[in-house]
């Protein structure tokens, strides 16, 4: 267990971790009427100067106050392309607002509406982890094969060690692409953090088996792995996974197909390998809207991603039937973080000419980590 693990979520602080930093300032009540319209007025009074980036996966009473929503590779890609809004406020976790602050300019300023909003994916792999999990490699005599790969749910210290050797970001967007150079440079791949996104692309978009993949757990001695099966494997998985996407199972597939005849089952690629295989259709965030959008009238889909995004799509399409694949209702804990009381209080306050919760990255961590985020915006 890590140090951070111990954290309670919005209590105490651990600036290495992407969880467990209180609220500095006065937050307005939840219950307060006037929430909306004040969000509204200090929206206005920003004017140009602000700008509202929205995961999809973020409360409705937040995502109205975006100015782009989007997943995680386009809220990338819309940070870095508004060098002229001084306040970026992010609307979704610790680590796309620290990917937007690497690729915006110096003087503008990221603002995360609660630090609190971390991922505890990204927490599964920690700076010291990954260097030890490289010394393994380098002692097993393959390190100058591998070519490391980080979703872009990691820490910027991650972004920054695959950029110092010579690897590229990925998102769910474009993994297989990022696999495809990665592969173009080196023999091995080492995926980071996020095991299910790695081997559901490797395996089921690149043609590569179950048994060319090893899982290394950073918690063992030598990841719990063998040089043997180290020096045979083609795709290193880190040892982590979505706490949210982890949820569905192949039970859930099984009993929504019963209880719906005729359902597509469309599910994110951060779920679990047997559930992608029993899915219908795999995509991100962005695909499964469009998915959804351009399916016929009376289609009916069991949707496996977080439920603010299905009950959105369920409101957006009342003529196509839109369940929740797990017959449990499960948000992302974090991803909700940032409600309106937290939005109020850091338009406010900007509005006021203070800015709070600012995500910086130390200027040496952004050059690394900038090069491995530039890469992958260079995919092809
Ligand atoms: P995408 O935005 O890349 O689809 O990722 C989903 C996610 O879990 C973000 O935290
Ligand atoms: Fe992290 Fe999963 Fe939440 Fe995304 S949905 S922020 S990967 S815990």
């Amino acid at each position: 267990m890590t140090t951070s693990s111990l954290l309670i979520l919005g209590r105490g602080s651990d600036p290495a971790s992407e969880r467990g930093v209180s609220c500095p300032g006065e937050l307005p009540p939840a219950s307060d009427p006037t929430l909306v319209e004040r969000a509204r007025v200090a929206k206005a009074a920003l004017g140009d100067r602000l700008f509202v980036l929205g995961h999809h996966y973020q409360r409705d009473e937040v995502i109205q106050f975006a100015d782009v929503t989007g997943d995680s590779f386009k809220l990338a890609q819309e940070a870095a392309a508004r060098p002229d809004a001084p306040y970026i406020v992010f609307c979704g976790v610790h680590f796309m607002a620290e990917s937007a602050d690497i690729l915006t300019t110096p003087d503008q300023r990221v603002v995360l509406p609660d630090l609190a909003a971390g991922c505890s994916m990204a927490d599964m792999a920690t700076y010291d982890q990954v260097e030890e999990c490289w010394e393994v490699l380098e002692d097993a005599g393959i390190a100058d094969d591998v070519v490391p790969v980080t979703y872009m749910n990691s820490s910027a210290d991650i972004k920054a060690f695959v950029g110092r050797h010579g690897g590229t970001v990925c998102t769910s967007s474009n993994a297989r692409r990022a696999l495809e150079w990665a592969y173009s440079k080196g023999s091995k791949v080492l995926f980071l953090p996020d095991q299910h996104l790695g081997r559901n692309t490797a395996v089921l978009e690149m043609g590569l088996s179950l048994d060319d993949c090893v899982v290394y757990g950073p918690n063992r001695p030598g990841g719990g792995l063998s040089t043997a099966e180290l020096r045979d494997a083609s795709m290193i998985l880190w040892r982590g996974h979505c706490s949210v996407h982890g949820r569905f199972s192949l039970d859930s597939v099984e009993d929504v197909r019963a209880r719906i005849p005729g359902v597509n089952v469309l599910v994110h690629p951060e779920c679990r390998h047997e559930v992608v295989r029993a899915a219908d259709e795999v995509g991100s965030t962005e695909y499964i809207i469009r998915a959804i959008e351009q399916a016929p009238s009376g289609s009916a889909w069991a949707v496996g991603t977080e439920l603010n995004l299905v009950k959105r799509l369920a409101a957006r399409h009342p003529d196509k039937t839109i369940a929740f694949l797990d017959k449990t209702v499960c948000f992302c804990s974090t991803m909700n973080r940032i409600d309106l009381p937290h939005l109020v209080w850091s338009l406010e306050s900007l509005a006021g000419g203070e800015v709070v919760n600012q995500i910086t990255v130390d200027e040496e961590t952004a050059r690394y980590a900038r090069a491995a985020l530039d890469q992958m915006l260079a995919l092809p």
